[in-house]
């Protein structure tokens, strides 16, 4: 399957479940993964996103719950985080990282943030004849700081960021937009019409917690995002509405832990899925969400997983 049919270079996976940027680590990356963990059965990893500059992150508590694993195990599927851009920068990435990501069995989808269209295509031309991945994800979810504008949060930034990354690249370009917009069609056919090669929808909602006892709120920067289970239905219904306006692949993403989540965003639309969370309470839920996916495909005697993207029956009214 080719996550970018339009692109000189084709993105070409081998499944479709992806691993979702920031929920495996950032030099954290290959911590925990064992050699039983195939990553060749996978359609790509997408490392924690990189900045211009190194970024420490966001004060402490960042997490909520603190454990993703236990928080599931006892049946509370709410999860905040503020993690908030902590990496090395792309200078660290790119000459200490993508040499090991080069060795992985599997696509790496390197995740860039940037602060300015300006930096957009910096950073992008810096990527230019490194080997260690094989396309960018730009993370749309952060302000521009020449107006403190979210990119993804109007049509004409998201367009000129997705442009600049673009110009400077022949790699496939996916751009991973923000949830919390009225119409994310709009977003989606300027991303699309200044050259993003496919969609990844979508990142974290804005959320907040507060622990009544101690009348405080759970992380430390007051509010984060929201990722998930509460995720899923916002983001499968957002793949939904884009699939019938752009005709580039997208790639849903929120909320899946189990196979029928990642069926849900196939019916919506999408042609391939990240899984974020889920790996954040067990490092095996891609790989078990794959083999639940090809069990319902031969249970259901489907050959071609393609027959079931955008396959959800609407009943229209009238
Ligand atoms: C702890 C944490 C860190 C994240 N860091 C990033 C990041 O660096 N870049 C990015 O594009 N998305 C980041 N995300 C968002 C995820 O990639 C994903 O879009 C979101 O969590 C929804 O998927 P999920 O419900 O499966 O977690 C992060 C999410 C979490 C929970």
């Amino acid at each position: 399957m080719d996550l970018a049919p339009r692109s000189r270079r084709p993105l070409r996976i081998a499944s479709p479940v992806i691993i979702a940027s920031g929920t495996f680590g950032y030099d954290g990356f290959g911590r925990g993964i064992t050699p039983e963990m195939d990553l060749g059965r996978l359609g790509a990893v997408v490392p924690k996103t990189v900045t211009r500059q190194p970024r420490e992150g966001n004060p402490e508590p960042r997490w909520h719950p603190r454990s993703y694993r236990r928080a599931l195990e006892a049946g509370e599927f709410v999860f905040l985080n503020s993690v908030g851009l902590a990496n090395p920068g792309i200078d660290a990435a790119l000459s200490e990282m993508a040499p090991q990501w080069a060795e992985l069995a599997t696509n790496v989808v390197l995740s860039l943030a940037a602060d300015s269209v300006d930096q957009c295509a910096e950073m992008t031309a810096m990527t230019q004849g490194v080997a260690g991945f094989q396309a960018l994800e730009l993370n749309l979810s952060c302000p521009n700081v020449e107006d403190g504008a979210v990119f993804s949060h109007t049509a004409e930034l998201a367009a000129a960021a997705v442009g600049a990354v673009r110009a400077n690249t022949d790699l496939p370009v996916l751009a991973k937009l923000a949830p919390n917009v009225p119409d994310l069609t709009e977003i989606a056919r300027a991303a699309v019409g200044a050259g993003a090669d496919a969609l990844t929808i979508s990142n974290t909602i804005p959320a907040m917690m507060i622990d009544v006892e101690t009348r405080k709120p759970v992380l430390g920067t007051a509010t984060g995002g929201l990722s998930g289970h509460g995720l899923r239905p916002v983001s499968v219904a957002l793949v939904y509405r884009v699939a019938q306006a752009v005709d580039v692949p997208i790639i849903g993403v929120g909320g899946i832990f189990e196979a029928k989540h990642a069926l849900e965003y196939i019916l919506a639309g999408a042609t391939a899925v990240q899984v974020g969370s889920a790996n954040l309470a067990d490092l095996w839920a891609p790989f078990r969400i794959l083999n639940g996916l090809r069990v319902y495909l031969e249970e259901a005697g489907i050959r071609n997983m393609g027959e079931l993207i955008g396959a959800v029956q609407v009943e229209t009214a009238g």
